[in-house]
């Protein structure tokens, strides 16, 4: 059954790369993270090419060892709106920290967006893994992993509640009559939390999607949790296909707690990506890129794990230094990989800088082998979609005239949009408003 299972993609917009040295590649555009024409571009592109969705990453902390695509970018939900404009089909995700905003304002700038992308917004929910972040905010201290996750958990609540404030149909606008809207389609939240009181209502009606779609990019115990009970996709990284395939396994089995079946959430596995025509350009293409990389930006991007810990301290060929909590506060599942990595290989820390800094695409080779691994990992549980990130200028352009075709005549990608919204496009159902009525849902459904 699951052979006949679509695959569904996402790509990831990041400047020239995000990698260190990306921007120095002969055929990048050096200012794309801010160079609005280019970023429209890509989105056209990949709308031309039936993604489901473009992804802006985002980050609140930067100091001058960051990658370049960090130092200069747009702020996610501005640039989406722009991109609202010139699209009509594609998804629109971006990401928000919930340890660095508040509900009512983040609600009301997704539902603002699923209206004037008629359907297409996605909220990347993040708890900021980064600690300089506090010294933005005027917080004394980053808040820890678990208590992010509490708060987190709790925003959700405060935000699917604001966009239950108004059912469908509320606005009646008669102007024979005068009434504005039916008052009884109007709910005040009146949410009292540990972290948040928020009365509401929100002050934009009903969303055309009824709700933005949720999205989740934490792979630590509490992310996983949090994904299951809210989220509608969890985006994740995996660096085997027996790994991703025990995360798929756990994130599945998490829903039934919370009374959610198990294709109401859509695991993203986020892959570099490198197409060639043959060992030999893969290898050429790989080490242009690489070669950019100097092992002290190697250094600084593996830094910036370790809560921007200073790795030029140590010796570069003695093995990976004992860190021992370090990173436990920040990104914690991807700090836990790096030192598992250097632990079971025994790497140095150059070893580990220059894997970290410029990984060699896990999904390379010819478009048919990637169309085929991409397959594979959707038929053996290990992703139901994933999100492109590709390795060098060339890599979207080539996947899509020479990889897609391949999905497509395997009856693995859409040859078009099954709908014009995201949630369409996932073949996600409308949630319900918890302040209706399961009989009136179905009787207005019916209608
Ligand atoms: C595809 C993908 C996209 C992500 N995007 C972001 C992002 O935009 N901002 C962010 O702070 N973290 C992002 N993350 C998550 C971080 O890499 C990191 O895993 C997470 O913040 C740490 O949470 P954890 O401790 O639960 O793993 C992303 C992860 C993946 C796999």
């Amino acid at each position: 059954m699951s052979a006949q299972k679509t695959i569904h993609l996402g790509t990831i917009l990041q400047g020239a790369g995000g990698n260190m040295a990306s921007w120095r590649h002969p055929d990048a555009v050096a200012d794309a993270s801010i160079n609005l024409d280019f970023v429209k571009k890509l989105a056209i592109q990949a709308e031309q090419a039936k993604f489901d969705f473009v992804f802006i990453a985002d980050g609140l902390y930067i100091n001058d060892k960051s990658i370049p695509h960090f130092l200069n970018r747009f702020e996610p939900l501005t640039l989406l709106s722009a991109l609202a404009s010139v699209t009509q089909h594609i998804g629109l995700v971006g990401t928000v920290s919930t340890s660095y905003s508040e509900p009512f304002t983040v609600a009301r700038q997704f539902a603002s967006l699923d209206h004037l992308s008629a359907g297409r917004a996605g909220w990347n929910v993040v708890t900021t893994p980064l600690e300089g972040t506090a010294k933005n905010f005027s917080k004394a201290q980053h808040p820890e992993h678990a208590l992010r996750y509490q708060i987190a958990d709790e925003y959700l609540d405060v935000v699917k509640g604001l966009w239950d404030s108004w059912e469908q149909g509320a606005f009646v606008r008669n102007k024979a009559t005068g009434q504005f809207f039916d008052a009884s389609k109007l709910h005040t939240l009146n949410f009292h939390g540990k972290f948040f009181d928020v009365a509401g209502p929100l002050n934009i009606e009903r969303t055309p999607q009824h709700r933005p779609i949720v999205f989740q990019a934490g792979a630590s115990d509490s992310g996983k949790t949090l994904a299951a009970k809210h989220a509608d996709a969890i985006f994740t990284h995996q660096n085997s296909l027996a790994e991703a395939q025990a995360f798929y396994a756990d994130v599945k089995q998490r829903l039934a707690q919370y009374g959610r079946k198990a294709d109401e959430l859509l695991v993203f596995q986020g892959i570099p990506v490198l197409i060639g025509e043959d060992d030999a350009d893969i290898a050429a293409q790989y080490q242009q890129t690489a070669a950019l990389v100097s092992i002290d930006d190697a250094l600084n991007y593996l830094g910036r794990y370790f809560e921007h810990y200073d790795f030029s301290q140590h010796a570069l060929d003695e093995p990976f230094p004992d860190l021992g909590d370090l990173g436990e506060n920040s990104f914690r599942s991807t700090t836990q990989e790096i030192k598992k990595l250097a632990k079971e290989n025994a790497y140095s820390l150059r070893e580990v800088a220059l894997r970290v800094a410029t990984p060699l695409p896990q999904f390379k080779g010819t478009a048919e082998q990637v169309a085929t691994q991409l397959i594979d990992w959707v038929d053996q549980s290990a992703a139901d979609g994933f999100i492109i990130q590709a390795l060098t200028p060339h890599t979207l352009s080539t996947f899509i005239a020479q990889v897609l075709p391949i999905l497509q005549q395997r009856g693995r990608f859409r040859s078009d949009y099954e709908g014009s919204t995201l949630r369409e496009s996932f073949h996600l159902a409308a949630p319900e408003n918890r302040f209706v009525s399961a009989a009136q849902q179905e009787l207005e459904h019916a209608v």
